[in-house]
C-alpha cells in the first residue's frame, strides 16, 4: 500500500500533519454546497471505514467546520472509535442554518469565542489543535474591524487552541492571516493561482498553508481529457514548499487511496 509518511510543521504550534488531509463537508451537508453532483450523505460505518482508511493511509489531518452540517458532532462520536492521534482543524464565524439550507456569518468576538467551546464539546477535546476563521470573502474587515484573528489568539494564549489561522479568499486578507496567525487556507490550484503571493509570504515567514480547493470542489477532476488531471494539480501543488497540506473532500474510499498515491508521486518528484 502507498502511503504518506511526512509530516509538516504549523510555524512553531507544536502542531505536525500529513501532506493531505480529509475534508469532510460531505460527511455533515448536502444543501448549499459547490460540488458538480449530488451525494448521498455516509452513514456512521461508511464514514468509520472511510476514517480508517485515511488513517492506514498515513492522513492524521482531517478538516472540519461548524458550517458543514453536524460534520464535527459526528466526528466527536466516531474518531474515538479509532484511538489514534488525529490532528483536527476545525472553523469559527460560517455557521449552517439547518432549516434554510444556508450559511450564516458572524464574527463577533461572543460568537467566536461560544463557537470554539461548543467546538471543544462536538469534538470531545479539552484543546482543539487548529481553528481558522471561516472568512466570507470581507477578509481585511473580518481582521481588522472585527478583530477576529485577535480573539482567536486570545484563545490560544487561555491553553483553548493549539493553531491558529484564516481561511481567506484574498490575497491582502491571506498575507494579513500570515502575520496575525500560524496559517493561511486558500484555494490553490491550475485553474485559480491568484493567491500566488500568500504562498510565497508563508514560505518567507515560516507559517503554514492549507489548500482548499485543489480539484475545484471536484469540477476540475470531472476533466476527461487525456491529462491525469488530479496527478497534474497535484504535482503543481506540492512543488510550493510553503505548502503544509492539501485539504481534499472526498467520501470515495477509491479516489482517497487514488488521491494518496498520486500525492506521494507528486512529493517524491517536487
Ligand atoms: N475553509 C473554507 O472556506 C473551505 C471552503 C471549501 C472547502 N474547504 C475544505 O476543503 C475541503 C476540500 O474542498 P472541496 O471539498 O470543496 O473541494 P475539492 O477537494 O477540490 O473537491 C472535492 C470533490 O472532488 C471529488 N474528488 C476527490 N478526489 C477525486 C478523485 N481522485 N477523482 C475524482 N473526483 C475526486 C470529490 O468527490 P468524491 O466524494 O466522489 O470523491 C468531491 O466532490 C472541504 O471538504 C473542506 O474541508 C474549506
Amino acid at each position: 500500500m502507498i502511503k504518506l509518511s511526512q509530516r509538516n510543521a504549523i510555524a512553531d504550534s507544536g502542531v505536525s500533519v500529513s501532506p493531505l488531509g480529509l475534508g469532510t463537508v460531505k460527511l455533515g451537508r448536502d444543501k448549499a454546497v459547490k460540488y458538480p453532483e449530488g451525494f448521498k450523505i455516509p452513514d456512521d460505518k461508511q464514514a468509520l471505514d472511510l476514517l480508517a482508511q485515511a488513517w492506514d493511509l498515513g492522513i492524521n489531518l482531517i478538516d472540519t467546520a461548524p458550517a458543514y452540517g453536524n460534520s464535527e458532532q459526528r466526528l466527536g462520536k466516531l474518531l474515538p472509535q479509532l484511538p489514534h492521534d488525529w490532528v483536527i482543524a476545525t472553523k469559527a464565524g460560517e455557521y449552517y442554518d439547518p432549516v434554510s439550507g444556508a450559511s450564516r456569518y458572524d464574527f463577533s468576538p461572543g460568537s467566536i469565542i461560544s463557537s470554539v467551546e461548543n467546538s471543544l464539546k462536538q469534538l470531545n477535546r479539552e484543546v482543539l489543535d487548529i481553528v481558522l476563521i471561516h472568512s466570507n470573502g470581507n477578509d481585511k474587515q473580518v481582521i481588522e474591524q472585527e478583530g477576529a484573528l485577535d480573539t482567536l489568539n486570545e484563545l490560544k494564549r487561555r491553553g483553548l487552541i493549539r493553531a491558529t489561522g484564516m481561511s481567506t479568499k484574498t490575497v491582502e486578507g491571506g498575507l494579513l492571516a500570515l502575520q496575525q496567525s500560524d496559517l493561511a487556507m486558500v484555494m490553490h490550484n491550475l485553474q485559480y493561482q491568484d493567491e500566488q503571493a500568500v504562498l510565497d509570504q508563508a514560505e518567507k515567514s515560516g507559517k503554514g498553508i492549507f489548500i482548499k480547493k485543489a480539484l475545484g470542489s471536484g469540477h476540475i477532476a470531472k476533466d476527461t481529457g487525456s491529462q491525469d488531471i488530479v496527478q497534474a494539480n497535484f504535482d503543481f501543488i506540492f512543488k510550493e514548499p510553503a505548502v503544509s497540506s492539501v485539504i481534499i473532500g472526498t467520501i470515495n474510499p477509491a479516489h482517497l487511496a487514488e488521491n494518496v498515491a498520486k500525492a506521494v508521486s507528486a512529493i517524491n518528484r517536487a
